[in-house]
């Protein structure tokens, strides 16, 4: 067997140059040493299979249409084996990439590694970033319930609200006066054909300008304290990956045990008692929305499209602002403190709309 083992990796030795390969994938020097504040790409990308694979189960028995979106759902979850696991797991999963995507975005901005030379790096960032944000909003209209139906309504009508291409973006998305199966194809496509292949070209682009740069390693230490603790990608920071990956992925499996998917009624155009609301990750927004300041048109645009557009261009343009080479973040105030503002204000914004929900209910 082993000999057998050893011809066939002979013949794919001859023909792609294995050696070359492991060597390029597995040696990469990681300068200062191996770190577990590395692990978030690779969980990201490690989810994103999950979340593929168990798309993939998924559509064996979805039906994207208005009259069979809710049936086939309930078919998965209650008649399916294991169906409402495989559904709970992608539901999970897709909250699990949100907090990853923003450890991620933490960590690269706090290290300063979207410094020259790695503004590139960044920039795809934050396009993938868009694309992790775009999945949520696009998979939760599929399962066609009260839920699903109201939070995209209310969601397309926030979009409506943007000037030039506002009109524009929420009739193509709608693709009709009123959510409907034009609206299910359009969200459904997006999901799993437009996103993935997205994140694909977009992910494979953000590693090889990564490699290219190579990584920005830590923001403290001599060049010689660095060059002394330099170590290989394989084994120490290929083990740390796993665990973290290991450590997501039973953290996911618990979630979807203990709270798995439960659908409300199917979708209809009457909201009745149900008061719409986005998931978790866009309740913040939702939250912004509610104050004073961002009522009436003017108000809603500018909560909902003008601010976050200017905090998106900001983030693209900060490499470009922030020519200084220091990275050590303790000499940052100013990244430092608006670091911190961003996050609490994210985490008030996001306890305050719960607790307005429960005081809704
Ligand atoms: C689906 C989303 C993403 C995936 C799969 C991904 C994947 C990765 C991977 C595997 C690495 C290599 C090492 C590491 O983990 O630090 C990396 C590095 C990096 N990523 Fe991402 N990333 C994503 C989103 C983002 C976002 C949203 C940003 C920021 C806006 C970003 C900025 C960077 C930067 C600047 C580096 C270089 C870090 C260094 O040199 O230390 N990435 N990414």
């Amino acid at each position: 067997m082993n000999a057998l083992l050893q011809k066939v990796y002979d013949f794919v030795d001859e023909r792609i140059d294995l050696k070359t390969l492991e060597a390029k994938m597995m040696k990469e020097p990681i300068k200062g040493g191996s770190r577990w504040a590395y692990v978030f790409g690779s969980v990201l990308l490690f989810i994103f299979i999950m979340q593929a694979v168990t798309g993939v189960l998924l559509m064996f028995y979805y039906i994207p249409s208005a009259d069979h979106a809710y049936a086939s759902t309930q078919f998965i979850i209650h008649e399916v084996d294991y169906g409402w696991f495989i559904l709970s797991y992608h539901f999970w999963g897709s909250s699990a990439m949100v907090v990853m995507v923003f450890a991620h975005m933490s960590q690269v901005f706090l290290w300063g590694a979207y410094k020259t030379p790695r503004e590139m790096i960044w920039l795809v960032g934050l396009a993938l970033f868009g694309i992790v944000m775009a999945f949520g909003f696009t998979g939760y209209l599929l399962p066609w319930d009260q839920r699903a139906y109201w939070a995209t309504t209310v969601g397309v009508e926030i979009m409506d609200k943007t000037p030039v291409v506002g009109d524009f973006l929420a009739r193509f998305l709608k693709g009709g006066p009123t959510p409907g199966q034009m609206t299910l194809s359009r969200f459904f496509v997006i999901h799993v054909m437009v996103l993935p292949g997205a994140l694909m070209g977009l992910a494979g682009l953000h590693l090889f300008l990564f490699r290219s740069a190579g990584p920005a390693g830590p923001f403290r230490g001599t060049p010689e304290e660095l060059k002394a603790k330099t170590d290989f990608f394989f084994p120490r920071q290929v083990w740390k990956d796993i665990v973290a990956m290991a450590a997501v992925f039973l953290t996911i499996c618990s979630l979807a045990l203990i709270e798995p998917v439960v659908l409300l009624e199917e979708a209809k155009p009457d909201p009745g008692d149900y008061h719409p609301e986005p998931e978790w990750y866009f309740l913040f927004l939702f939250q912004l929305l509610r104050w004073k300041i961002f009522a009436g048109e003017f108000g809603q645009f500018l909560g909902a499209t003008a601010i976050p557009a200017a905090f998106m261009l900001l983030l693209a343009a900060l490499p470009f602002i922030d020519r200084s080479p220091e990275r050590n973040i303790f000499k940052r105030p100013i990244a430092l403190l608006s670091w911190t503002v961003v996050m609490i204000g994210i985490l008030v914004l996001t306890v305050s709309a719960i607790i307005n929900r429960e005081f809704l209910d």
